[in-house]
C-alpha cells in the first residue's frame, strides 16, 4: 500500500469536493457498452405480458420484439440474451422441443438478425430447462442429471442455434466437459467464429425464482440444481470451473449471481484476465425494484450496484435494468 503523506497535509477529500474532481480522479467508468439485455419471448401475437415477480420486464412474441429491440439499438446496447416461456405441452423428459429448428429460440434469432443484421449481438442459453417436464437443464435419470449424455443434446441445440446466426452461445448448464465438446462441434461445422461465453462459474442459488417464473419452469422444478451448481461457499472451485472453460476454448467467462459474489468476480479477472461477465439475476433485480416501487431507494441504487461490478472486474453485466438505465449513461 502506498500512502505519501498524513493528516493534515493529507487530505483525501480534496479530490472529492467538486463535481468534476470527481469525475478526474473516478476509478471505474459505467457505460452503455457494459449492458446486455435479457429478453424474455412467449408464443402468439402482440403480445406485451407482465411477469409477477419482475416488475418492468416483460414476455413480448416475436412480432413485438421490436418494441424492445428498437430501444436496445437506439441507445446502443450491445447485446441481448434471448430466454423463451415455452408451452407446457411442448415441455417432456427430454426437452425435445430445445432440438426444434423452429422453436420460439430460433425463430427469435432469425428474426432479429433478419431485422436488425450486427447491429447487435445475440447470445442464446444452452440448457435444456425452459424445454423439460422436470425444470433441469440436462437428462435426468433415476434422479440424476447425467452429465455426459445431456453433452450430446447440448451440442446440438449450439449447432442450431449457431445456424439460425446466434453470435454467442452461453452454455448455461453446468455440465463437465460441455464447453469442449461444443466448440470442437461448432468448428467442425464451419462456425469458427461463433463465440462462446462460458457460464462458468454458476452457483446453486435462491436467487433464481424470479426468471423460473418468468420461463416457467418452476413450477415444474423437481429439488434443486445443487448437483450440477457451484456450491455458494466455494471460490477456489470457481478458479478451478474458469480455467477448464478456458482451456477448453470459452471466449468470455461469467460469474452467476452477481452482487453476493462480487469477490468471484475479482479473483477471476485477477486470474485470468479473460473478459468476465456479471449476471445481475431476477431474484437481485426484484429487490432492488421492490425497493425502488416502494419509494426506498430510488433509481440512483441501480446505477450503484451496477457500478460494484465494474468495480470488482466484471467487463460487462447482464442486467434487467439495462433498458431502464441505458439513457442515463455515456
Ligand atoms: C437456465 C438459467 C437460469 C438463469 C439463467 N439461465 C436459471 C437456473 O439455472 O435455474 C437464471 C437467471 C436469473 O435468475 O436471472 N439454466
Amino acid at each position: 500500500m502506498i500512502i505519501t503523506g498524513k493528516y493534515p497535509n493529507l487530505r483525501l477529500r480534496r479530490n472529492r469536493k467538486t463535481d468534476w474532481s470527481r469525475r478526474l480522479t473516478q476509478e471505474n467508468t459505467l457505460s452503455k457498452n457494459d449492458l446486455i439485455l435479457p429478453i424474455f419471448v412467449i408464443d402468439g401475437n402482440k403480445k406485451k405480458q407482465k411477469i409477477k415477480n419482475m416488475p418492468g420486464v416483460y414476455r413480448y412474441s416475436i412480432d413485438n420484439l421490436s418494441l424492445i429491440l428498437n430501444k436496445a439499438i437506439k441507445y446502443k446496447i450491445p447485446m441481448v440474451a434471448i430466454f423463451p416461456y415455452i408451452n407446457q405441452k411442448l415441455k417432456n423428459n427430454l426437452g425435445s422441443e430445445a432440438l426444434n429448428k423452429n422453436n420460439l429460440v430460433c425463430k427469435a434469432i432469425k428474426y432479429i438478425k433478419k431485422r436488425y443484421k450486427n447491429k447487435i449481438g445475440i447470445m442464446c442459453d444452452v440448457a435444456l430447462d425452459p424445454f423439460t417436464s422436470h425444470g433441469h437443464d440436462g437428462l435426468i435419470k433415476n434422479g440424476e442429471i447425467l452429465n455426459d449424455e445431456t453433452i450430446n443434446i447440448l451440442i446440438k441445440q449450439a449447432l442450431i442455434q449457431a445456424e439460425m446466426g446466434c453470435d454467442v452461445i452461453a452454455p448455461s448448464d453446468m455440465m463437465d466437459g460441455r464447453i469442449g465438446q461444443i466448440r470442437k462441434a461448432l468448428d467442425k461445422k464451419n462456425f469458427k467464429n461463433v463465440q462462446i461465453l462460458s457460464y462458468s462459474a454458476k452457483y446453486a442459488s435462491s436467487f433464481y425464482g424470479p426468471f423460473r417464473e418468468a420461463v416457467g419452469s418452476q413450477t415444474m422444478l423437481k429439488g434443486d440444481k445443487k448437483t450440477y451448481q457451484m456450491d455458494y461457499r466455494n471460490k477456489h472451485e470457481a478458479i478451478r470451473e474458469v480455467a477448464l472453460d478456458i482451456k477448453e476454448g470459452a471466449d468470455m467467462v461469467m460469474v452467476k449471481p452477481g452482487m453476493p459474489y462480487l469477490d468471484v468476480i475479482k479473483t477471476i479477472k485477477e486470474n485470468f484476465k479473460i473478459p468476465v461477465i456479471a449476471y445481475q439475476v431476477s431474484g437481485e433485480y426484484s429487490l432492488i425494484m421492490n425497493g425502488i416501487n416502494k419509494g426506498i431507494i430510488d433509481d440512483r441504487s441501480i446505477i450503484e450496484s451496477l457500478s460494484s461490478f465494474k468495480r470488482a472486474g466484471a467487463n460487462a453485466i447482464i442486467t434487467y435494468f439495462a433498458d431502464r438505465i441505458v439513457k442515463k449513461l455515456i
